[in-house]
């Protein structure tokens, strides 16, 4: 039967799309807020890295394969758990898919609304940071503060190292550490946005190495209480415990490498390649 979202009686679940492990930051906030809803993973790991690609190549891809993947896990809702993706293909998203789709935003608002020395970091790939929709939102948010922006691709590489069990050194931080505290202005910095969901996996690497305390500031948490929010919309009750998660990637895990990141949430793994527009 239906229930009164329209959906048939299962499980809750949320599907969590982006190029890589960059989506287990963001499950692991809303596993923590919200035990009981099911999580799959959608990776397009056929196209990783996102973040040197350009706008016309990434957009038809994000929503063709966010698509295909919405369709073969039936989930109740979309997080595009990616900047990349979020500040380029949300529209077009909402537009396609009949269910509810959530976007991670860079935390610039928050971050302006907390500075005490009036000086924020943006940290993201180059994609987003020269995204008009993320200059549109450093204008209507930061509030005059100043916005010292970070282009940090190797964080990308340097985060799915990390969940295939490498160890991440000082040596590896040093460049992007530089570029954030030894720039014009960076003496001031005092929060750092991590506006890229790989980042907050080395939010401990990054706080251990820097040269001062400052605040690494992501999305999880309001992704997360965003999701509960459509889940009391829909009126979606939730078990006690989630049902299995599925992890769908673009292209075939040949190595392992992914099923292996994503193994704390257990996952049963299918390809998806089957994306016809
Ligand atoms: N995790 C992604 C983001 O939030 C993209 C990383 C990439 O593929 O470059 O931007």
């Amino acid at each position: 039967m239906p229930n009164t979202s329209g959906h048939f009686n299962r499980a809750p679940s949320a599907l969590i799309f982006d190029s890589g492990v960059g989506a287990i930051s963001i499950a692991r906030e809303i596993r923590r807020q919200i035990p009981g809803l099911t999580l799959h993973f959608g990776v397009d790991n056929g196209f990783y890295p996102y973040g040197n690609k350009s706008e016309e190549a990434l957009r038809p891809r994000i929503v063709q394969f966010a698509r295909a993947m919405m369709e073969k896990s039936q989930a109740d809702m979309l997080v595009v758990g990616c900047n990349t993706a979020s500040t380029l293909a949300l529209p077009e998203l909402r537009e396609v898919l009949d269910r509810p789709v959530v976007g991670v935003v860079p935390a610039i608002k928050p971050a302006a609304a907390e500075t005490r020395s009036g000086t924020i970091a943006l940290i993201a790939t180059e994609g987003t940071v020269n995204r008009i929709y993320t200059r549109d939102l450093i204008r209507q948010f930061a509030n005059g503060q100043r916005v010292i922006n970070v282009p940090a691709p190797e964080l990308v590489r340097l985060a799915e190292a990390k969940l295939r069990g490498e160890t991440i050194t000082a040596e590896d931080l040093a460049p992007v550490l530089h570029r954030i505290f030894d720039t014009a202005g960076g003496d001031k910095v005092d929060i750092a946005v991590l506006a890229c969901t790989h980042f907050p996996l080395l939010r401990e690497e990054l706080d251990t190495f820097a040269p001062r305390r400052i605040r690494w500031l992501d999305s999880g948490t309001a992704i997360a209480r965003r999701v509960r929010w459509w889940l009391n919309e829909l009126n979606m009750d939730l078990p006690d415990r989630p049902a299995p998660s599925m992890l769908l990637t673009s292209a075939e895990d040949t190595d392992q490498r992914i099923a292996l990141a994503f193994s704390e949430f257990t996952p049963e793994c299918h390809v998806v390649t089957d994306c016809a527009k």
